[in-house]
């Protein structure tokens, strides 16, 4: 596994991560008894090198039909991995504060004392330490950002108050999908370490401003859905369903007839490069210097093999790399799924 320095935390990370949104179930559709093989895939993933894994207060299964998913069960087996393992202090861990307003993406426009007032941000700290069973985390995330929350001054305060009793190292923030831009002017500040974007073949989008902007202004950057939630893996075919999981929505049968001829393209750039679609996938970004730490998400040993087998130092060839430019499919899940967002201010950015 290589390292390399997340922006200015000067922690040094695994540079292929691990997501853990699926771990502990819905919405990925999935039930308990998997929870074994997932806490394997968490040791899987530490013996081969890796420490860095993302977590949030969302991810995880509903207890019961129509309840919130989340409520902290992919923190708690994360946090019952590191009590058993003793590598509490060893692993770095990122979680997330969800928007009080539960709006994901945070909508242009609404009050910052509606989405995280002060004392809402100690509370879910206070409340993922408990599910983590840790002192303090190494680096806490606002799930959803809108950069116009950079006027308010309450969050800057208490983010330095929680800094200051020890309970958080680092703060992130986790930007809407699709709008890399819409950051930068928070990230002038000074007092945000790291983003979470989305990244991969399809969405290029944020090689153009804020990999540069990164890149100058040593912020760390962490990138998610590398695989296009499974896109960009080449095991969904036009017949692909999934029931009762979010997948069902976010791969529609129209959206699956879109996918499936752009994967068999991508199929054709397979070679010595890249063998596999993970891998060119997961090649793909750890080819760009700007970038900290890639995290797909997994609860299967047989792709934390994978994964960070790909941890090798071999970046693509300039050629492939302008070749996959023309790969780019850019699209938004949000504005797709409902289109009233776009009159709400939702815009690409
Ligand atoms: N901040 C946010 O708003 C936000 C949103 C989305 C995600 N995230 C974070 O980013 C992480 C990654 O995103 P994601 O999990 O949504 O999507 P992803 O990493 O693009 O794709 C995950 C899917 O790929 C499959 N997979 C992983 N490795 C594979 C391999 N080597 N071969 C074949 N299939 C493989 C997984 O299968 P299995 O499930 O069967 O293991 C899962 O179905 C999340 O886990 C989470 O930590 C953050």
């Amino acid at each position: 596994m290589k390292y390399r320095t997340l922006g200015k935390t000067n922690l040094k990370v695994a540079e292929v991560g691990m997501g853990t949104w699926q771990l502990a179930g819905k919405p990925w559709g999935w039930d308990a008894p998997n929870e074994a093989e997932s806490l394997k895939s968490l040791y899987r993933y530490v013996e081969l090198g890796g420490n860095f894994i993302d977590t949030a207060y969302v991810y995880g299964r509903a207890d019961k039909p129509g309840e919130e998913s989340g409520s902290h069960t992919s923190e708690e087996l994360i946090g019952q991995f590191l009590k058993e393992s003793g590598y509490v202090g060893k692993i770095i861990i990122a979680s997330k504060i969800p928007p009080k307003n539960r709006f994901w993406p945070a909508h242009f426009g609404i009050s910052i004392s509606e989405v995280f007032p002060s004392d809402y941000i100690e509370t879910m700290v206070d409340a993922s330490l408990k599910a983590l069973n840790i002192n303090t985390i190494d680096l806490m995330q606002f799930h959803v950002w809108q950069d116009d929350f950079v006027k308010d001054d309450g969050w800057k305060n208490t983010i330095q108050k929680i800094t200051k009793k020890g309970k958080v190292k680092h703060w992130g923030i986790s930007i809407n999908d699709y709008q890399p831009g819409n950051c930068l002017k928070t990230l002038d500040t000074g007092l945000i370490s790291t983003v979470q974007f989305i990244f991969n073949i399809f969405h290029q989008k944020p090689t153009e401003k804020l990999l540069p902007y990164a890149q100058k202004h040593n912020i760390g950057l962490i990138a998610r859905v590398p695989l296009d939630e499974g896109g960009l893996t080449g095991r969904l075919t036009l017949d692909s369903k999934f029931t009762d999981d979010m997948r069902s929505v976010y791969f529609s049968p129209d959206r699956l007839k879109e996918l499936v001829p752009r994967i068999q393209a991508l199929e054709k750039l397979l070679g010595n490069e890249a063998k596999t679609l993970p891998e060119i996938a997961l090649r793909y970004l750890l080819s760009w210097n700007a970038l900290s730490t890639v995290i797909p998400g997994t609860r299967k040993v047989k792709y934390v093999n994978v994964n960070t087998s790909i941890s090798d130092g071999r970046k693509l060839s300039e050629k492939l790399m302008t070749e996959l430019k023309n790969h780019a499919w850019e699209r938004n899940f949000y504005v797709d799924l409902d289109p009233a967002l776009k009159t709400q201010g939702y815009v690409e950015v």
